[in-house]
């Protein structure tokens, strides 16, 4: 079992304003054998490659994927993940169980609201499914859901799903489900949004790369659309030289096709129109980040939010982001490999983890609670210059390009 953390006070429940997660624990999830992270309104992971920021984040997105519509354990273990032997933990010893606890708050570091833990092994005997070990729900400090149950004993099979999923069984707790699936999980690949009809089949549940994306800009409404692309417009002139104006059309000739459209400055005295196929990598990726940092919603896992763009509009993110979450009010989870985006002194050691590979799985570090890093920050260095060395591969320096020749 997951240690209880110390005794938190029950928050008020009268109308309550939205939640976000305070702390996420995990035990032999992929290639963590432990971590715990308490979480703020911004969390910045990074590590080498391989560390297990995107096994973190799908942590967020297993638990996504229990409550969503058409969803379940079984589902998110081997309808859309490979089953239970690639989610344990490969440096575990045994078989042991595979855990997962949120705590749910309103305010970081403010009384914890609700905690979720879950634990999951492979049943020993027929139908040999997953099961949960066990399933407990707290509402405050108060334990309100304790599974195996006297009926789960009495029919075990009912430990093949989680009663999270279960509109049946979750009427009293039903706000953790609400809120987890509202979880967000964005890595746009802008060659899927240029090539979203080549790419046809059924695409990727919740569609994560963006294949779908100007579909779905398609079913909005008009005002919320033009609302929405405004605002981008407004901040992509002032990212993107030349580009003066961003619309979205329907293409009636191609069949109801909808498509991006961008006018760039020219000596032509009305500029020259581009469509989604013709923009460049990094406008297309802007285009997907502010279109989700704008979306209201619950929690929003951005992996590696600087690929394709330049460092000077990177060092802008982390502010943007967190202007834009005081009016969306999503918490945001960020994987990256970049100093630049970690250079906005408004970052802080606490909201970075640090993610080290070793022997007995990846450890993972908040920034502030290492000596030097935090000598660092106090000198006046950035998270990006103070944390980001913390991160080169040890044996990096020895790599030569003879490496790559010998035979
Ligand atoms: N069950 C498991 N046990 C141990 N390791 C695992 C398990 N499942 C996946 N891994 C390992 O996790 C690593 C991939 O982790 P992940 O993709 O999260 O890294 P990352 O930090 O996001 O890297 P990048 O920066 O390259 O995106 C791989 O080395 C993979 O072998
Ligand atoms: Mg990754």
């Amino acid at each position: 079992m997951i240690e209880s953390p110390p005794a938190t006070r029950l928050a008020p429940s009268a109308k309550a304003p939205a939640l976000m997660i305070g702390r996420l624990q995990l035990k032999n999830w992929r290639n963590f054998l432990q971590a715990d992270l308490q979480c703020g309104e911004r969390v910045f992971l990074v590590g080498p490659n391989a560390s297990g920021k995107s096994n973190l984040l799908d942590a967020l997105r297993f638990l996504r994927d229990i409550v969503k519509d058409g969803g379940g354990l079984q589902y998110a273990i081997t309808g859309n993940r490979k089953g239970l032997s690639s989610l344990r933990c490969l440096a575990a010893r045994r078989a042991p169980t595979i855990e997962i606890e949120v705590e749910l708050v309103h305010e970081p570091g403010g009384p914890l609201v609700w905690r979720y833990e879950l634990g999951i092994d492979q049943r020993k005997t027929e139908p040999k499914k997953p099961a949960i070990i066990f399933e407990r729900v707290w509402r405050g400090e108060t334990l309100i859901l304790n599974r195996p149950d006297a009926k789960d004993r009495a029919d075990p099979i009912r430990l093949t799903q989680t009663h999270l999923e279960q509109l049946n069984s979750n009427a009293d707790f039903r706000e953790i489900a609400d809120f987890l699936g509202t979880i967000e999980y964005s890595h746009l690949v802008p060659q899927l949004i240029r090539h979203a009809r080549e790419y046809s089949g059924p695409g990727i549940p919740d569609d994560p790369y963006g294949r779908d994306f100007l579909r779905t800009l398609a079913s909005l409404s008009e005002k919320k659309r033009r609302s929405r692309l405004k605002k981008i417009e407004n901040a992509l002139v002032k990212a993107v030289p030349q580009l003066s104006k961003l619309d979205f059309s329907i293409d009636e000739k191609e069949g109801g096709v909808p498509h991006l459209q961008v006018v760039y400055r020219h000596w032509r005295p009305r500029g020259a129109r581009q469509r989604e196929y013709d923009l460049s990598d990094g406008t297309l990726r802007l285009i997907g980040l502010f279109w989700a940092l704008l979306e209201k919603g619950g929690p929003l896992l951005l992996e590696e939010p600087e690929l394709s763009l330049h460092p000077a509009i990177i060092r802008r993110l982390a502010g943007l982001m967190s202007c834009l979450q005081h009016k969306s009010g999503r918490q945001i989870f960020v994987s990256t490999h970049s100093p630049d985006l970690l250079s906005d002194h408004g970052i802080g050691g606490g909201e970075t983890f640090i993610l080290e590979p070793a022997r007995e799985g990846t450890q993972v570090k908040k920034a502030s609670e290492l000596a030097e890093v935090r000598a660092l920050l106090e000198a006046g260095f950035s998270v990006g210059e103070a944390v980001m060395p913390k991160t080169d591969p040890p044996d990096l320096h020895q790599l030569t390009f003879d490496d790559l020749l010998k035979p």
